[in-house]
Parts: C-alpha cells; sequence; structure tokens
C-alpha cells in the first residue's frame, strides 16, 4: 500500500492568484500524517516546477488559450512524473493547483488502462474548448481535451489522445454549465448528476449508481474533485465558487463509498487556493475528504 504525492503549484489555468499555494496548504494540513495513520506508505515527490505566466500574453488573447504555452509544458511534465509513479505500482495523488492540471494527471494515467474510468466531482464541467470559453480560462477545459477536444497543444499531452471515452465519465455536482458544454454533454451522452439528481436521489443512491456503472465498464476510475464541487460554506477557499454545492457531509458519504467499492486506483484535488480560504479550512476538508477516501472509519 504506497502512495506517491505530487504537488502541482499551478496557477496559470486561470487568473486568480494564490491557488498555486495549494499543494502547501494541503501539506500543511496534515496529508501525508493522516494517510500515514491509515498505515500507508507515503512517498512526497515534492513539487512539478511551472514555468512563468506570459508578460503580455497576446497569443493567448488571440486564440482564447490564457497561458497555453507554460500550462502544456507543466502538463506534459506531470503526465511524465504520474506514469512513473503507476509503473512502480504506486498510488498517484495529485496535489493542485487549478483544475487545467488534470489534463496532465490523466495524460501519466489513462495509458496504463484500456478503459479508464474518471469521476468528475466538481460544480463545473469543465468541457470548454477555446471556441466555446467564455473566459479563456484553461482549468475550464480539462476534460474536453481529454477526451480529445480542443488545441493539440492540450489534447496531444502524452502523446497520444483520446484519454478517456465520453461513456467512462461520470460527472457529480454540476450547477455551473455553460451553454457550450451543456450542448457538448448531450451529444456526447456524457452521464451527469446535477445538484437537482443529488437532491432528488441523494448521495447515497447517486454512489450506488454510478460504482455499479463504471465498474462494469472501466478497468481503473480516476478520481478528480475539484473543492469547488462542495458548497462554498464547507470550501471557501476557491476561485470560482459556486453556491448551492454538496456539503461536508455528502463529500464523505461518497468518499467512503468509493472506499468502500475499492473503485479509485488515481485522484487529484484540486482548486484549493489558501489565499481566498478561511484558517486553511478548505484544505483541511481536502485532507480530511483524502481520509476518507483512502479507508478512514469513524468507529
Ligand atoms: N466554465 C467556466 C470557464 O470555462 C468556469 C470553469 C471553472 N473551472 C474550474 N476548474 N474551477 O471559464
Ligand atoms: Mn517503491
Ligand atoms: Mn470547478
Ligand atoms: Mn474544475
Amino acid at each position: 500500500k504506497k502512495i506517491s504525492i505530487i504537488g502541482v503549484p499551478m496557477d496559470l489555468g486561470q487568473t486568480r492568484r494564490g491557488v498555486d499555494m495549494g499543494p502547501s496548504a494541503i501539506r500543511y494540513a496534515g496529508v501525508v500524517e493522516r494517510l500515514e495513520r491509515l498505515s500507508y506508505d507515503i512517498e512526497d515527490l515534492g513539487d512539478i516546477s511551472i514555468g512563468k505566466p506570459e508578460r503580455i500574453d497576446e497569443e493567448g488573447i488571440k486564440s482564447n488559450l490564457r497561458n497555453l504555452k507554460a500550462v502544456a509544458e507543466a502538463n506534459e511534465k506531470l503526465a511524465q512524473a504520474v506514469d512513473e509513479v503507476i509503473k512502480k505500482g504506486h498510488f498517484p495523488l495529485v496535489l493542485g493547483g487549478d483544475h487545467s492540471i488534470a489534463i496532465g494527471t490523466l495524460a501519466g494515467v489513462a495509458k496504463h488502462y484500456k478503459n479508464l474510468g474518471v469521476i468528475w466531482y466538481d460544480a463545473h464541467g469543465d468541457l470548454n474548448t477555446a471556441e466555446t470559453s467564455p473566459s479563456g480560462n484553461i482549468h475550464g477545459m480539462p476534460l474536453a481535451a481529454s477526451l480529445g477536444f480542443g488545441h493539440q497543444a492540450l489534447t496531444a499531452i502524452g502523446g497520444y489522445s483520446p484519454k478517456v471515452k465520453p461513456e467512462n465519465i461520470v460527472l457529480i455536482g454540476a450547477r455551473a454549465l455553460d451553454e457550450g458544454e451543456k450542448q457538448f454533454i448531450r451529444e456526447k451522452g456524457i452521464r451527469v448528476y446535477t445538484m437537482h439528481e443529488v437532491d432528488r436521489l441523494g448521495m447515497t443512491k447517486v454512489m450506488e449508481e454510478t460504482i455499479a456503472y463504471l465498474k462494469e465498464r472501466t478497468d481503473g476510475v480516476h478520481l478528480s474533485l475539484d473543492l469547488d464541487g462542495l458548497d462554498p460554506h464547507d470550501a471557501p477557499g476557491v476561485g470560482t465558487p459556486v453556491i448551492g454545492g454538496l456539503t461536508y457531509r455528502e463529500s464523505h458519504l461518497a468518499m467512503e463509498m468509493l472506499a468502500e467499492a475499492q473503485l479509485i486506483t488515481s485522484a487529484e484535488f484540486v482548486e484549493v487556493n489558501p489565499i481566498l480560504d478561511e484558517r486553511n479550512k478548505t484544505a483541511s476538508v481536502a485532507v480530511a475528504l483524502m481520509g476518507s477516501l483512502f479507508g478512514e472509519k469513524l468507529v
């Protein structure tokens, strides 16, 4: 039982300062100690180095892809690091950083599976391309890129595309989808539990269905957990908070059910921004959720 932690101090996929300090905040909140207590062997590989933002990002403005080059470069490095972790037989646990890093994580993970499943726990779909993005922020595009849609500097990370198939993805907690994303979801038939379904069915049913669905069609499942999937009341330290989100308890339940099902083979926790946080609350929530994901029990 070995877990390798990779920090990715990425903030170039969006415009709020501070999310590059996410990995430090999560370490400060005690991630290593928390998982060691569950008798895992933890290896902290430190942080991937991130380039500088363009001083005058003419290319980014023109193409609606802010800091494209630096984001792509960092993701290439991350893909390499994740690949090596899996080759050693360790579980890769990636700490963000903004959600653009999912491109690199998935590039490192997906080549090891025939049919990788992905749980996208997020207020957003992150299914934009430069053509549909209202912001030009790449953290709103990683799932589309992993499906093979968008600029080829993003889709080709790791040297292959696509990383995942639309039918192997489950979105949970969605409540802020752009028009282009909604259309994309309908076209591709991506499975989505919006807040409406979570309210109607309850988290127990949502997770039972998600687990059953992915278990029968995939040979590994990556959890990509954006802390803004949670309600801002429980996770205030995020750059794009959306009211009406998943609660702390619902999220723990989801992680506990995933642990019980032994479904998850890699994970990332992203968008923790300590500058926008209240006394490192969001990083602490992230660490608590990791505890549940890795099998922590109340009794
Ligand atoms: N949909 C919006 C955009 O594309 C917000 C994306 C937020 N993504 C995130 N990972 N927090 O700009
Ligand atoms: Mn080893
Ligand atoms: Mn989000
Ligand atoms: Mn996201």
